[in-house]
C-alpha cells in the first residue's frame, strides 16, 4: 500500500472517529425493536451504547420484535409493550412462563409482580392501573364467584378485583395465599365484565410504570441541538462538540 493510499485510509479512518465521537446525537440516534422507538431514558442492547438511558431500562430485542428489560431478575420476564415519552410512562407486560406449582397450565405470575419494580426507579401507577389478586392454597367454595375457568382447571385458583377499600369479595377464605399483579383501567371493557374472568388478556395487556420526569429535560436538551444521555448516574446533555452543554446538569427541568 503506497503512502499516499494509506493516509486517504487513515483520514477517513479519523473522520469516522470524529464523526461518532462529536457528532452529537448520532450514537444514540432512535432505535427500533419491532414497533417501538427506543431513545432517552431507554436504550437498546447492541445497538446504542449504555449511556443513551438509563442503566436499569436497557432493553434487549428478542425474537419477532419483542422487547424485554435487559435486566430482570429472570431472562425475558418483563415485555415492555409501548413507551410514552410525553408523560414518563411505559407499558410492561409480565411474560408468565412460569406458573403455580398446584396447576402448571395457570398462566398467572407466581410472585407478587409490584414487589419486582420496587429496586428499579418506577412507580407503579395508582392512576393507570388496578389490581387483580389471585388467590389459592386455600379451600374455595365450589360455587365461589372468584374462581378461574379453564387453564386454570383447579378449584383452588381464584381471582377477583378488589373493592375500593382493598376488600376480596366474602367467599374467599381468609387464610389463601395471594399474589396481586396490576392491569390497566383501560384494558377493562365495560361495567358489566367481570375482570377475574378476563384476567389472561388483561395480563397480557400489561400495566403501567412511570419514571421520575425526564421529558421537560430531554425536550430542552434536543432543542439546542443536544443528545441526551445518563451518565455517572446523572442526565447529561451532550452539545454538538462532543462535551457536556453549559448547565446541562440540573437546571434544564425548569426550562
Ligand atoms: C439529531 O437528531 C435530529 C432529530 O432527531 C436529526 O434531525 C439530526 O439529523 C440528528 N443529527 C445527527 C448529527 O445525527
Ligand atoms: C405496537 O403495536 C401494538 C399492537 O399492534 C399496539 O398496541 C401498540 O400501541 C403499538 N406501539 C407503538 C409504540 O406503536
Ligand atoms: C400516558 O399516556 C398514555 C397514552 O395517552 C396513557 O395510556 C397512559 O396511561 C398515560 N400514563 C399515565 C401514567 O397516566
Ligand atoms: C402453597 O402450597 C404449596 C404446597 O401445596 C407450598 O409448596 C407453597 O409453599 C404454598 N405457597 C405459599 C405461598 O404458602
Ligand atoms: C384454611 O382454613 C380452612 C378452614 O377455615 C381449613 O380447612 C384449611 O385447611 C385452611 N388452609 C390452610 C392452607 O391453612
Ligand atoms: C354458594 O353456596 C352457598 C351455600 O350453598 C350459598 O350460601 C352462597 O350464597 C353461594 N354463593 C354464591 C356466590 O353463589
Ligand atoms: C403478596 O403480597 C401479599 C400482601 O402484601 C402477601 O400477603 C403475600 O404473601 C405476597 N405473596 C407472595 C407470593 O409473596
Ligand atoms: C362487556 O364485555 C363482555 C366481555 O368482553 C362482552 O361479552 C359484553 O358484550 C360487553 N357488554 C357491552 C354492553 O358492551
Ligand atoms: C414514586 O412515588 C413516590 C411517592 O409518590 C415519589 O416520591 C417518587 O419520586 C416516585 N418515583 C418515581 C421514579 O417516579
Amino acid at each position: 500500500m503506497s503512502f499516499k493510499l494509506l493516509s486517504v485510509v487513515l483520514a477517513s479512518l479519523l473522520q469516522l472517529a470524529a464523526a461518532t465521537t462529536t457528532s452529537g446525537n448520532s450514537s444514540c440516534a432512535p432505535a427500533t425493536c419491532g414497533n417501538l422507538s427506543i431513545t432517552y431514558p431507554f436504550s437498546l442492547s447492541g445497538v446504542q451504547p449504555v449511556y443513551c438511558g438509563f442503566p436499569a431500562f436497557e432493553l434487549t430485542c428478542a425474537d419477532a420484535g419483542r422487547a424485554y428489560l435487559s435486566r430482570a431478575f429472570r431472562h425475558r420476564l418483563y415485555r415492555v409493550l409501548d413507551i410514552f415519552y410525553g408523560n414518563d410512562s411505559f407499558v410492561v407486560a409480565v411474560d408468565v412462563d412460569s406458573s403455580y406449582a398446584g396447576d402448571e397450565r395457570c398462566h398467572v405470575p407466581d410472585f407478587n409482580v409490584s414487589t419486582g419494580f420496587s429496586l428499579l426507579p418506577v412507580n407503579v401507577s395508582a392512576a393507570a392501573n388496578t389490581n387483580l389478586i389471585f388467590v389459592y392454597n386455600c379451600t374455595l367454595p365450589r360455587n365461589a364467584s372468584v374462581l378461574l375457568r379453564p387453564p386454570c382447571t383447579r378449584p383452588t385458583i381464584g381471582a377477583y378485583v378488589p373493592d375500593g377499600e382493598g376488600n376480596a369479595p366474602p367467599d374467599v377464605p381468609r387464610n389463601c395465599s395471594s399474589v396481586s399483579v396490576p392491569v390497566r383501567r383501560s384494558s377493562f371493557r365495560n361495567a358489566s365484565e367481570e375482570p377475574a374472568r378476563e384476567y389472561k388478556r388483561l395480563i397480557d395487556e400489561g400495566f403501567v410504570l412511570e419514571w421520575s420526569p425526564t421529558a421537560a429535560e430531554c425536550d430542552a436538551c434536543r432543542g439546542r441541538g443536544g443528545e441526551c444521555r445518563f451518565v455517572e448516574l446523572a442526565f447529561q446533555c451532550i452539545c454538538s462538540d462532543g462535551r457536556p452543554c453549559r448547565n446541562s446538569r440540573g437546571k434544564q427541568s425548569s426550562i
